[in-house]
C-alpha cells in the first residue's frame, strides 16, 4: 500500500439520473476516505460509455483503460449494482468482463483484494439473490469478498432529499468501508 492510504476503487451505479446505486456507492467511499483511503469511482454514466466486451476484439478496449489501470493498482473494490431480474446488471457485469486484461498479471484479476459488494434492488428476494451472485464472481476472479455486504430494498429505504441516507444504512456502509481499509492495511503489513 503507498504513502497516502489505500486505493479503493468504487465500481457500479446505473444510468438512472436518480441511481440510489451510484449513491450508495458514493457514500461508502466517502467513508472509506473518512478512514484515510484513496478513491476513484467508475459509475453508471461511465460505465455506459464501454462497448459490450468481446474477447476476440475489445481484449483491452481503450475505453475501458482507465478502469483496468485503477484496478490494477487498487488495494481493495467496490461493487455497486441494482439487482436486474435476480442479479447483477449487464452495465455492471460488462465492466467486470473488462477486467479481462487483468488476467496475465501478477496479482491475477481482483486478487489480494478485498471486495466489497452493495446492491439496491426494490425487493428483499433479488437483493439476496444479486450479493451472492456478484460474490460468485468475485470468487471467480480470485477477489476476496468482505463478510459484511450492503443491501438497500429501494422500495421502502429511500435516500433523502439531498442524496444522503438514514444512520441505518450509513451505520451498514460505514461496517463496510471499515472492512476494505481494515483488509488492506492488513495485507500492507504482512507484505511489510
Ligand atoms: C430491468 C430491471 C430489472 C429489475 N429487476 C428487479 C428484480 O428482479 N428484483 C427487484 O427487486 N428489483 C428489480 N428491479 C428494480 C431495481 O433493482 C431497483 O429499482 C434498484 O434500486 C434500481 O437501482 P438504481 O436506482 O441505482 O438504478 C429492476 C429494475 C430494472 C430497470
Amino acid at each position: 500500500m503507498p504513502d497516502g492510504g489505500a486505493l479503493i476503487v468504487g465500481i457500479g451505479g446505473s444510468t438512472s439520473a436518480a441511481s440510489v446505486t451510484n449513491l450508495l456507492l458514493r457514500a461508502c467511499l466517502d467513508a472509506a476516505a473518512a478512514r484515510g483511503a484513496r478513491t476513484v469511482a467508475f459509475t453508471g454514466d461511465e460505465l455506459a460509455e464501454l462497448p459490450i466486451f468481446d474477447a476476440n476484439v475489445d481484449i483491452a478496449a481503450p475505453a475501458a483503460a482507465a478502469l483496468v489501470a485503477a484496478v490494477r493498482d487498487a488495494d481493495a473494490v467496490i461493487i455497486a449494482t441494482p439487482g436486474y431480474h435476480g442479479g447483477m446488471s449487464g452495465l455492471v457485469k460488462n465492466a467486470i468482463d473488462h477486467l479481462e486484461p487483468l488476467r496475465g498479471d501478477v496479482r491475477p484479476y481482483l486478487d489480494g483484494r478485498a471486495v466489497g459488494v452493495i446492491v439496491s434492488a426494490s425487493g428483499w428476494q433479488a437483493c439476496g439473490t444479486t450479493l451472492v451472485s456478484v460474490r460468485s464472481a468475485i470468487h471467480a476472479l480470485r477477489g476476496w469478498p468482505t463478510p459484511f455486504g450492503v443491501t438497500v430494498n429501494s422500495a421502502e429505504q429511500h435516500p433523502a432529499a439531498d442524496g444522503t441516507f438514514d444512520e441505518s444504512i450509513t451505520g451498514a456502509l460505514q461496517i463496510l468501508a471499515t472492512q476494505l481499509t481494515d483488509f488492506a492495511g492488513w495485507r500492507a503489513a504482512a507484505r511489510a
